[in-house]
């Protein structure tokens, strides 16, 4: 389980970096609408970061803390000189649909091991993000 929710933790870690980059890089007609969401996106992403490594350290086991780490655990990669808006988003919405099938696989394993404590952590997380996934989805026109 801390395995599954260290990988977690690195993309996470991933996502919140290219948040920060989106954050400050973004240009155009949507930059005051876009700059303040990847600020609200990218706070909320490190309140569950954290709450996800003291799960890990709740389990007896260590997070990983290290940009080496995350960088070699991680599926997501960094995102780098991202200033169009629409890119940005869709590169926030897969990143989305990345997390949420990893929490799902999370869910998995809690669910075999009777771990609530994971699946309340995690449950509320996918659901949030789902939701999340809907609006930019309609802001993307999918
Ligand atoms: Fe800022």
């Amino acid at each position: 389980m801390t395995d599954k929710l260290n990988n977690l933790l690195a993309n996470y870690q991933i996502y919140y970096q290219n948040l920060r980059g989106f954050h400050w890089n973004i240009k155009g007609r949507d930059f005051f609408e876009l700059h303040e969401l990847f600020e609200q996106l990218y706070t909320d992403a490190a309140v569950k970061i954290d709450e996800i490594a003291e799960r890990i350290l709740t389990l007896g086991d260590t997070p990983l803390h290290s940009y080496e780490a995350y960088l070699s655990e991680s599926d997501l990669k960094p995102a780098t000189d991202i200033s169009a808006s629409a890119q940005s988003m869709t590169l926030i919405y897969d990143a989305h649909e990345v997390l949420i099938g990893k929490m799902n696989d999370v869910m998995e394993i809690a669910g075999e091991k009777n771990d609530e404590g994971t699946a309340d952590l995690i449950s509320p997380i996918i659901n949030q993000m789902q939701k999340t996934n809907w609006m930019i989805g309609a802001w993307l026109e999918k």
